[in-house]
């Protein structure tokens, strides 16, 4: 899918679909009006005829009279018309449904490329630059299927191949600038979506080891490193080797390093839970919705996603990703209740119930990433069933050290639609995680379980700045559209590629 600036008028455009915008009030937007007028009043007809009504997610495909097109008055051959509600209530969240269903609406048709126009409608809360990366976004989102292991579907490829978004001379670098971030940022989560899709059986730590490779591959500033469980063993990390002793395939720690600034800056340390199926290992996890265990690394998803997303668009900074990947099985060899290990950072961890295993290889993941002394760290997981309770499918968990930093986070969320929301750290919740038998037991009991989670990191990060991402409610779909989202790697972007 390619996408580019067209700053022509809509009558000028020689496309296979026009998309426009129209209002329930009848008041025509000015690309829509001019076609109107070249169509001799077609479409103030239909909106007149309650063909089209005008309301969000309205659309009404449309194929110009030949003598229109004839005449030159028009050069597109169809025109899909797109409700956009009252002018007035035209904002942010009109704007995205709008370009959802003008791409739904395109998606179900042969066209193979269109000319945008909803996007030169001033939406309150966007700019041009902002619409036009929406658009691009959501049209990446829209064009997604799952293939990889569906044969019938694998051979239906998507029949659009370029989309023109409109741009207003003067709008037309800003237009340009949005194409730019929203393809890679598109990319990016489709990336992410995809290896979480992907079932267990492929998707493997082996298998995340190989796309890390492939993304620093395309990217001179890009490298890779993998430490196998023999180096595990020699940095002395229990915590993540208990995870993984229960199973055959081989667990991996992936490190991918991005230099895109001056060698004295320091980096960003993004940190992925890669679980790449969580059965609960000796605390089994009961049977049902169990597959969706396989979305257990999509922490470790995000990380790549962003890390394509910045191999494309080559920002002026430094960052490293940090991917501990591994699975939580049952076996002779699992780990049991009631085990202790030591961690990296030396701390002894009581193994209370081995199903909370993402934040035993979060704690030696936190610890190595001290390692390249970054100016802050963010680690995502899909950690706690309890933010799933707490905050639904709408808002990722937010847990930080850092005021600072976790208003900057829920800031960058909002601005991406990728909404977080932060929870407290007050001491007294740090004061659930006591053992008799370690320095720290692995869960906290029935109360606060993102928390105490997030409790848990804490005491791996040392002094750094910190922030943890709860995922478990955002990464992904259940039901008929079960499925990754690519969630949050806009919020992620939107933090980094603003970070001054
Ligand atoms: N991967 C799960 C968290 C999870 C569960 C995410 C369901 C999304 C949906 C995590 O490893 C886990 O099992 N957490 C336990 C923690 C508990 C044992 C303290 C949980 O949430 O039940
Ligand atoms: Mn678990
Ligand atoms: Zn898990």
């Amino acid at each position: 899918m390619r996408f580019a600036a067209k700053t022509g008028s809509a009558t000028e455009q020689k496309t296979a679909c026009l998309i426009l915008p129209v209002y329930s009030s009848g008041a025509l937007p000015a690309s829509t009006k001019q076609v109107n007028s070249a169509a001799n009043g077609l479409i103030a007809d239909l909106l007149r005829d309650g063909d089209i009504e005008g309301k969000v997610g309205d659309t009404l495909l449309i194929k110009p009279p030949q003598d229109v097109l004839e005449s030159r008055g028009l050069r597109a051959e169809r025109i899909l018309l797109i409700g956009c509600g009252e002018r007035k209530n035209f904002a942010r969240k009109q704007y995205r449904r709008a370009v959802g269903v003008a791409y739904a609406a395109l998606r179900k048709t042969k066209l193979e490329n269109a000319v945008c126009f909803l996007n030169s409608e001033a939406a309150r809360g966007t700019d041009a630059y902002r619409r036009t990366r929406i658009a691009v976004e959501v049209w990446h989102h829209r064009a997604y299927r799952y293939t990889a292991t569906r044969s019938a579907d694998a051979a239906k490829p998507c029949p659009q191949t370029s989309i023109g978004l409109a741009a207003k001379p003067a709008q037309a670098a800003q237009v340009r600038q949005g194409i730019k971030h929203g393809d890679a940022t598109g990319r990016g989560m489709d990336m992410t979506r995809e290896l979480g899709n992907l079932p267990a059986n492929l998707c493997t730590p082996s298998h995340l080891v190989t796309v890390a490779r492939q993304i620093a591959k395309a990217n001179a500033r890009l490298g890779v490193e993998v430490l196998t469980e023999a180096d595990m063993k020699k940095h002395a990390m229990g915590a993540l080797l208990s995870v993984t002793a229960g199973t055959a395939e081989p667990a991996k720690l992936i490190v991918l390093k991005y230099n895109g600034a001056a060698k004295s800056r320091k980096p960003v340390a993004l940190v992925g839970k890669g679980i790449t199926f969580d059965s609960g290992g000796i605390s089994l996890k009961p049977g049902s919705a169990m597959d969706e265990m396989k979305f257990d690394m999509c922490g470790a998803a995000t990380v790549l996603g962003v890390f394509q997303t910045i191999a494309l668009l080559k920002p002026t900074l430094n960052l490293v990703g940090v991917i501990p990947a591994c699975e939580n099985l049952p076996g002779s060899k699992a780990t049991k209740p009631g085990d202790v290990v030591t961690a990296m950072s030396g701390k002894t961890i009581e193994i209370l119930n081995t199903d909370a295993e993402g934040r035993l290889i979060l704690a030696d993941a936190l610890t190595y990433a001290q390692k390249f002394k970054p100016e802050l760290i963010i680690d995502i997981a899909t950690l706690t069933g309890a933010c799933l309770i707490a905050l639904g499918r709408h808002r990722s968990g937010l847990l930080s050290n850092s005021n600072k930093l976790a208003h900057a986070l829920i800031k960058a969320g909002d601005a991406a639609d990728d909404p977080a929301w932060q929870l407290p750290l007050d001491d007294e919740y740090k004061a659930l995680l006591k053992s008799n038998f370690a320095d720290l037991p692995n869960i906290g009991g029935r109360d606060a379980g993102t928390i105490t989670a997030g409790a848990f990191l804490s005491e791996f990060v040392g002094d750094y700045d910190w922030a943890h991402l709860d995922i478990a409610g955002t990464a992904w779909l259940s039901g008929n559209r079960k499925g990754g989202t690519g969630r949050p790697v806009p919020l992620l972007l939107e933090y980094l590629l603003n970070r001054r």
